[in-house]
């Protein structure tokens, strides 16, 4: 059956921060000159990145101690020296004008008493310089560059389609399909440039902080298409989501002074074996290790009716007037999910699924690679779907919305830069994909199986049990057959209640299973490849980070229909050489 057929300059692929950040860049450099669709599978304002709580990293205020050498050995050294440092230098110096930017367009910065914009302290960084907008700085984020995006023509939002898949032929990109949610129908979007910028993996896991909408697809439409996935190993777990749900309680509760208790009451980081420094502030990977030490070694706190473990958040002693200035949204939260105040009682935490390290192979200026290096032209990378890589082995708090948007306006202008100078490429056949025929609407046909939700519900499961924060060799084996098991069923058995084209909620979810799984095993098998623990991968039979055989990124690549194989990468490293971390 032929698809009808769309065609702009470029097309950006998911409405976040570094989406919308591409898109006012394109607009506000090229104006009419560029023809612009942007394609989400959520109305705009719903994207993800609504959900970001904290602090963008920027430096603000040498006069005041803080520095971009600073700020860069800070990011390399959270990354366990896994960062690419040209790209960790541009990201820095390419920062501060962020933050001026999206002051002029409107964003509500907080402020300190001297009228100058509000920064905190955030894990690992030696200078509070999470510019904050109280704890809600990725939905003003989010607002401040829609309401600018308004201000330009010539641009289109798709909002609720859901690409299936991209095409690139003889390194060419050369468009991509998507269904309009609204009928069911799809489409070929032909464009001379487009930016993946759809965000990350987190729906992987049962305890995140993620969307329900945080499924990967950029990452596993690439896999599929034959691009390399970059360090996919490497995913981050929050010291801090809210227990039961998983909700983020912001960094910015222990960047204000909050402290963690396990059962004795004793404040842990505190401990040598811990972060002694440091304490609450050290990088993520450091304090999610010591708390579930401390609840493997039964220092933790389990909960009567989940059974879920948990240790404590208290912020009791910072009082209710300045938890209500800069964490306001986190009191909301505890008190309407766990009916708990935390102006009057600690709240339960746990790590959570928060960040993927891990994305689509580009260079530093996010344009997207093949195996040999080769620029797929035409096509970019944005944000977490990217690994340029500025976070190598472990992100710092604040370090993401401050990617999503350096990344969004070098992209931005180097899509729009292509666009203006190249034609519009040959167009792939306009028919459906082979992924299309085979798997979604052969769904369609299949009279009865198992609903792709409880297939689902076994992935997150299985990531939870096989791939959290320690990694057993025999444990991930079991969990990787568990991951070819789920596939087998998925592709052999799965089955979409709805046979209606119109909002079909059900085959879209089926799809996003399809997703969640080449991206489990990407994850999965590039986790049991890297035989040593570095930042957020800590595995338990090669504790020691292994310079000498490890310092070099993972490229994996699909081989087959359930099999990944590996190639490397070089670290950049022109600045300082691996040490030993301490917090
Ligand atoms: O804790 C937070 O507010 C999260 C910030 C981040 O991941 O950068």
């Amino acid at each position: 059956m032929g698809v009808e057929v769309i065609t702009h300059d470029v097309v950006i692929m998911g409405s976040g921060i570094a989406g919308l950040r591409a898109a006012v860049e394109i607009k506000r450099k090229y104006g009419d000159k560029i023809d612009l669709g942007i394609i989400s599978k959520v109305q705009l304002m719903r994207s993800h990145s609504v959900a970001a709580e904290g602090g963008t990293g920027a430096v603000l205020y040498p006069e005041e101690g803080d520095s971009f050498a600073l700020h860069a050995w800070d990011t390399i050294k959270g990354s366990d020296f896994l960062a690419d440092q040209d790209a960790v230098w541009n990201f820095v110096k390419l920062m501060p004008e962020e933050i001026l930017l999206l002051d002029h367009w409107g964003m509500p910065w907080s402020r300190r008493e001297d009228g100058r914009i509000r920064q905190r302290p955030f894990g690992g960084h030696s200078f509070p310089r999470a510019t904050m907008s109280a704890d809600k700085v990725g939905h003003n984020e989010m607002r401040t560059l829609y309401n600018k995006l308004l201000q330009y023509d010539k641009w289109e939002r798709y909002d609720e389609w859901f690409i299936t898949n991209y095409v690139v032929e003889n390194g060419i990109y050369k468009g991509l399909y998507a269904i309009n949610m609204k009928d069911g129908k799809l489409y070929l979007f032909r464009s001379k440039a487009a930016i993946i910028a759809t965000g990350g993996v987190g729906r992987l896991y049962a305890f995140t902080t993620y969307s329900h909408t945080a499924t990967g697809d950029g990452m596993a439409m690439s896999f599929r298409a034959g691009i390399p996935i970059k360090d996919p190993e490497f995913v981050q777990f929050h010291p801090t989501g809210l227990v039961p749900n998983g909700i983020l309680i912001t960094e910015g509760a222990r960047g204000e002074g909050g402290i963690l208790l396990n059962n004795k009451r004793e404040r842990f980081m505190a401990r040598n074996d811990c972060a002694p420094h440091a304490k609450e502030l050290a990088s993520r990977d450091v304090v999610s290790r010591c708390i579930v030490k401390e609840y493997l070694e039964g220092r933790a706190f389990i909960d009567e009716e989940t059974k879920m473990p948990y240790i404590l958040l208290d912020l009791t002693h910072l009082g209710e007037e300045r938890i209500n200035e800069r964490l306001p949204s986190i009191r909301e939260i505890s008190i309407r999910y766990d009916g708990i105040d935390p102006a009057e009682e600690p709240i339960p935490v746990f790590p959570a699924a928060h960040y993927h390290m891990g994305g689509i192979h580009t260079d530093i200026f996010y344009k997207v690679l093949d195996e040999n290096g080769n620029w797929i032209k035409g096509l970019f990378a944005a944000g977490e779907a990217s690994a340029a890589s500025v976070h190598g082995a472990n992100r710092l708090g604040s370090n993401s919305t401050a990617e999503c948007l350096v990344s969004g306006k070098i992209t931005g202008i180097l899509a729009a830069e292509y666009a203006v100078s190249s034609e519009l490429p040959e167009a792939p056949e306009p028919k459906r994909s082979k992924e299309e025929e085979d798997f979604v609407y052969g769904l369609l046909k299949r009279e009865s199986g198992e609903p792709s939700y409880s297939i689902k519900h076994s992935l997150e499961e299985t990531m939870m049990q096989h791939f959290y924060v320690y990694r057993d060799p025999n444990s991930m084996a079991e969990g990787l057959k568990k991951i070819l098991e789920l596939r087998n069923k998925f592709f052999t058995n799965a089955y979409v209640e709805d046979k209606g084209s119109i909002y079909n909620t059900d085959m879209i979810a089926a799809m996003e299973t399809m997703n969640l799984l080449d991206n489990a095993l990407i994850v999965a098998k590039s986790a049991m490849n890297r035989e040593e623990s570095r930042g957020a991968h800590a595995r338990v039979d090669h504790p020691k980070r292994d310079d000498a055989n490890w310092l070099k990124h993972t490229l994996a690549i699909r081989n087959g229909e359930n099999d990944v194989r590996f190639s490397y990468w070089p670290v950049t490293i022109n600045t300082w050489k691996p040490v030993e971390r301490h917090y």
